[in-house]
């Protein structure tokens, strides 16, 4: 008896270890993956805070949330087994924060601090900051609602932020919104925006004790404590994306011996300015990690956010997710990006999110949804819209959503038939804009969209019809928004950033390789023969000024061609795509350089500084030019392209596509 006594003590005892073995195996497995299967085993949300503390603190046992009382910003975040992921040498301030550009820089700062749910599962908390018309010149005249939620069993926060002009608020231009992230820098060392653009990357004071470059972003890295990155470039617009793309970025403490990543992940696009090809910032070294909600970067003073006096205004931005993961050792760090990746997948399920209280964020069944196909006809040749991109944003102009910086924006790609679906559509009036890769120009449809809660609009057989004036007669490059086809040069061996050494896709992201086009035509500017020339070697990615005698000087570059038939009557169209300028101005002749005027001048263009900042292309912009055919001969013929502005190193354009139609007959 009291043998069998015992032994049930002993059994039970070891039947507790097992199930509490089981147990930590479970979690550890847990934090490694963060499934939502486990839920249940992971304690419930918890928030602390005393009513005078500077602090607000939310844990879900998995890690914890440092926020300022009443500011709101984000002082610390504790996660596997660090005390803070955030820069603790930075003030408290200046760690996670939201700021805004308006003529001056805001980190904005709540003054109430309220919970606004609170259950086992979930926690939202909102820090509120009201224009105060008092302290105008230092307030951005908008009332802001920076909200956190902190859910059970995530390993991460989702955060968003509710911005409102109400009537009377003065008039103000936006150049930026976004949020940031400043890491520990003696452990995040490792920094990854894609697949192939991941990399150890310097330390800030690398930076420091390295030679600043032709602007202050880029440096050559002169000393830097790691032999292994002296020589090279950094500059932060090395890293940027298209908003497409930029949906995940963060760093990994890869020296650590269980690394941690922070990541930020942003499951839509479509609080975000300038459409899906605008590109912007992602991380760069800090180490910084970087929500870019509006910007100008790459697009300019067209893309800005102009308020007028008076002008009412509500948007949500976000939620995004910022995600934490370690793994179990230093060898396995990389796997913190599939790991990201997958929970990236994950959150693009789930959104629109159905656990965001605000009611200024619009719920999954109070959204719409237009569906419908789409086609190209070209001069009679109809085709399906193959991989157009079709989307919604505030009425204007074809072409318009890419400098359209204040309303929502929702984008999809149509597929090989033609047929498209954008979900999740914020009620609203819209316009229905699309572009087709392979084809010139804007698509707008004429009536406005009006999008309902829950409502579904189908547009069967939309046509395109691409400018065109007649026959074509050559054509250079792919209209596709972008200078990527073209020559981009190497870059010099001496200012390279080795992680586009041996990457094709990405070579244009090199610095300084605009200064190329010197070398390469030192004396005599670029000359394209149609039929003869290749325009993927021959035809340089951006026409920019040359240095002679260390004095910049404009270019003419020719395009020779040989009409073989006689001359037809009418116009000729020369179709000029541009896919970025920068304080340029483009002058075009036929036959004749020295004809003044100009037989075409664009003018002074674009600011969207896309050769400087690396970007493969900034905002578009599109003319047909008509070239009278009593200008034109049979046999050569030569048009001059003369970008006549040449101040700076950057100021130029890159060509997207250029076409001669023939007239009509
Ligand atoms: C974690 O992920 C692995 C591999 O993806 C999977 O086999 C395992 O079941 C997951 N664990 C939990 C606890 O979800
Ligand atoms: C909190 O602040 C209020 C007003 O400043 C003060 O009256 C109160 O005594 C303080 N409470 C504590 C616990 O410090
Ligand atoms: C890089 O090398 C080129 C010659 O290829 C030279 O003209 C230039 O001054 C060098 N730049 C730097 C920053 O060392
Ligand atoms: C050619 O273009 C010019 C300038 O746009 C225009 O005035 C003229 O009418 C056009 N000629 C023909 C034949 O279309």
């Amino acid at each position: 008896m009291k043998m069998e006594h015992h032994m049930n003590k002993r059994f039970l005892l070891l039947w507790f270890i097992m199930a509490m073995q089981l147990c930590f195996m479970m979690l550890g497995a847990y934090s490694e993956n963060n499934s939502k299967s486990l839920m249940g085993i992971n304690p419930p949300v918890s928030i602390k805070y005393e009513r005078n503390s500077s602090q607000v603190v939310i844990t879900n046992g998995i890690f914890t949330l440092y926020l300022a009382n009443p500011r709101g910003y984000v002082k610390g975040i504790s996660y596997g087994g660090m005390q803070n992921l955030l820069a603790t040498e930075n003030e408290e301030g200046d760690r996670g924060y939201l700021d805004v550009v308006f003529g001056s820089f805001e980190r904005v700062q709540g003054t109430t601090f309220s919970i606004v749910s609170q259950t086992m599962n979930e926690i939202e908390v909102s820090f509120v900051t009201t224009w105060n018309s008092r302290v105008a010149h230092s307030q951005v005249p908008l009332n802001i609602d920076q909200r956190y939620i902190v859910r059970r069993g995530d390993s991460g926060f989702y955060s968003y932020v509710i911005m409102e002009r109400l009537e009377g608020f003065p008039a103000v231009t936006i150049d930026q919104i976004r949020i940031v992230y400043k890491l520990q820098e003696k452990q995040f060392n490792y920094m990854a925006i894609s697949d192939t653009r991941q990399r150890r990357m310097p330390s800030p004071q690398d930076r420091a004790g390295g030679r600043p470059l032709a602007y202050k972003e880029a440096v050559l890295l002169t000393h830097p404590s790691e032999p292994e990155f002296r020589g090279e470039v950094d500059d932060k617009y090395q890293y940027s994306s298209e908003n497409q793309y930029n949906n995940i970025n963060g760093w990994i403490t890869a020296d650590s011996e269980k690394p941690v990543g922070f990541w930020i992940i942003t499951p839509s696009n479509e609080f975000r300015n300038g459409g899906p090809i605008k590109q912007d910032l992602t991380s760069h070294v800090g180490p910084t990690c970087l929500s870019m909600f509006v910007s100008t970067h790459y697009g300019g003073k067209e893309t800005e956010m102009v308020f007028q006096n008076g002008e009412a205004y509500k948007k949500v931005f976000g939620p995004i997710f910022v995600y934490m993961n370690s793994a179990s050792s230093k060898a396995h760090f990389t796997s913190l990006w599939s790991d990201a990746k997958q929970r990236l997948s994950n959150e693009l399920k789930s959104w629109p999110y159905n656990f965001v209280q605000s009611k200024a964020f619009v719920p999954a069944n109070e959204r719409g949804t237009v569906l419908g196909s789409f086609q190209v006809n070209d001069w009679g040749k109809v085709s399906p819209a193959n991989n157009a991109y079709i989307g919604l944003a505030s009425p204007g102009e074809a072409g318009s959503w890419q400098s359209e910086s204040k309303g929502y924006q929702f984008w999809t790609r149509s597929d090989q038939h033609g047929f498209f679906v954008i979900k999740n559509i914020v009620p609203g009036r819209y316009n229905l804009f699309a572009w087709v890769p392979g084809y010139i120009g804007d698509y707008k449809y004429k009536y406005l969209v009006t999008i309902r809660p829950g409502g579904i609009i189908k547009l069967n057989s939309l046509v395109y019809y691409p400018p065109r004036n007649g026959p074509t007669l050559w054509a250079i490059g792919i209209p596709d928004r972008s200078a990527h086809e073209f020559y981009v040069p190497d870059a010099y061996a001496n200012l390279t950033n080795k992680l586009y050494v041996n990457d094709f896709e990405d070579r244009f992201r090199q610095y300084g390789i605009w200064q190329r086009y010197t070398d390469l035509y030192p004396k005599n500017d670029l000359v394209y023969r149609v039929g003869v020339d290749n325009y993927r070697r021959d035809w340089f990615y951006a026409h920019v000024p040359r240095l002679t005698n260390n004095k910049l000087e404009a270019t003419t570059w020719k395009i020779v061609f040989d009409l073989k038939s006689n001359v037809v009557r009418g116009n000729y169209t020369l179709q000029l795509a541009i896919a970025s300028a920068t304080y340029a101005e483009v002058q075009v002749s036929l036959n004749d350089m020295s004809a003044y005027p100009p037989h075409f001048t664009t003018h002074r263009i674009g600011d969207d500084n896309a050769i400087a900042r690396h970007g493969i292309h900034g905002l578009q912009l599109f003319y047909s030019i008509p070239l009278p055919s009593s200008r034109m001969v049979r046999g050569i013929n030569t048009i001059f392209l003369r970008q006549t502005r040449c101040e700076s190193f950057f100021q130029g354009v890159m060509y997207d596509y250029i076409r001669l139609e023939s007239p009509r007959v």
